[in-house]
């Protein structure tokens, strides 16, 4: 490379044009997952007091709001379910009539266009808020695969498109791709939230989910923040189980896994942009501390940049409308 006097970079710089041209990393819709919560009852849209302009919706409810998706031209949305009564082996997770299933047959019905994926995951359903089944204050593995397969099982009978375990029980790919494909649903793949850390920044998620654990915390099955050569063999593992796309969660802390899991397995890559890196930034945006706009567009490219194919995020329907500007 040429220094300067030759060599000056900001030349490319100095215009708009210019900059667009040279740009390596652009964001659209087509990059953009919607995360939506989906409640029992009708014409109900709670606003989440920590994640301002999102809300629990009810399926009717839910309905427009995957109307608005197809409109802006976003390809998906991921469902959280809130059940109407939260036992220890969460019930309705995996009841044929439970909230998400309810909400996966009458988006499927109403709204084909928009590509839908279920979260599995046992935390919203258990009156504990574990991922899994407790026995002696313990997270039980292998007696949880069973019931997030009965869970992934009933998902795809109502209909869904993709089925993302969030669960971080070992084993779980390999257990859901079985029984799906023994039910004759091979064709659906899995999503699975393959480096999912242990993280502080889930806080407001749990508020709009209701999936805060009554006791401890889930660093026994969650991973430890700062391992990263973990996260390669994790995702290594779901690869072999079966994943089609591996997830990182959280996003803009962990950009370096992003990076190191693309290019190491060059496997579609998800990145979760969660809860708490949008209520920061909503929050010191109604403070009038930063540019909401600039800010958020400014961390979603960085999580494009640092590798993902796409990116669940609470601003996507804010993106195109911003993009659309
Ligand atoms: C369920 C699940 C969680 C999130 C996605 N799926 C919460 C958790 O693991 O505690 C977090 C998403 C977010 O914070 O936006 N296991």
């Amino acid at each position: 490379m040429s220094h300067f006097p030759i060599s000056r970079p900001r030349r490319l710089r100095a215009g708009e044009n210019l900059r667009r041209l040279t740009r390596e990393t652009t964001i659209s819709a087509d990059d953009l997952i919607y995360p939506m919560f989906v409640v029992h009852g009708h014409d109900v849209a709670n606003e989440i007091l920590s994640m301002p302009g999102c809300y629990q919706y009810s399926v009717d409810r839910l309905i427009a709001a995957a109307k608005d998706l197809v409109a802006l031209g976003i390809p998906g949305t991921i469902l959280f379910g809130i059940p109407e009564f939260k036992d220890s082996v969460g019930s309705e997770a995996y009841a044929d009539d439970g909230i998400i299933q309810q909400a996966v047959k009458a988006l499927k019905d109403a709204v084909p266009e928009l590509l839908v994926i279920t979260d599995v995951c046992l935390c919203e359903y258990t009156d504990h808020g574990h991922c899994g089944v407790i026995h002696d204050g313990e997270v039980l593995n292998d007696r949880t695969l069973e019931l997030l397969a009965k869970e992934s099982l009933s998902h795809a009978r109502a209909g869904a498109d993709v089925i993302a375990p969030s669960d971080m029980m070992d084993g779980r790919v390999g257990t859901i791709r079985a029984v799906l494909d023994e039910n004759g649903f091979e064709g659906i793949p899995i999503m699975a939230y393959s480096a999912k850390y242990a993280s502080a920044f889930y806080g407001p998620f749990r508020e709009a989910a209701e999936s805060t654990p009554q006791f401890g915390d889930r660093r026994s099955y969650q991973m430890d923040p700062p391992n990263a050569e973990e996260a390669l063999r994790e995702v290594a593992l779901d690869i072999e189980e079966g994943a089609d796309i591996v997830m990182v969660k959280p996003a803009l802390s962990y950009l370096d896994i992003i990076r190191r899991v693309k290019e190491k397995f060059e496997m579609p890559v998800a990145a979760y942009n969660v809860s708490g890196e949008y209520a920061m930034i909503k929050a010191a945006a109604q403070q009038e501390w930063i540019d909401e706009k600039s800010v958020a567009l400014e961390v979603l490219t960085s999580i494009k940049r640092a590798g993902a194919d796409m990116i669940l995020t609470y601003f996507a329907k804010s993106v195109v409308e911003w993009l659309e500007e």
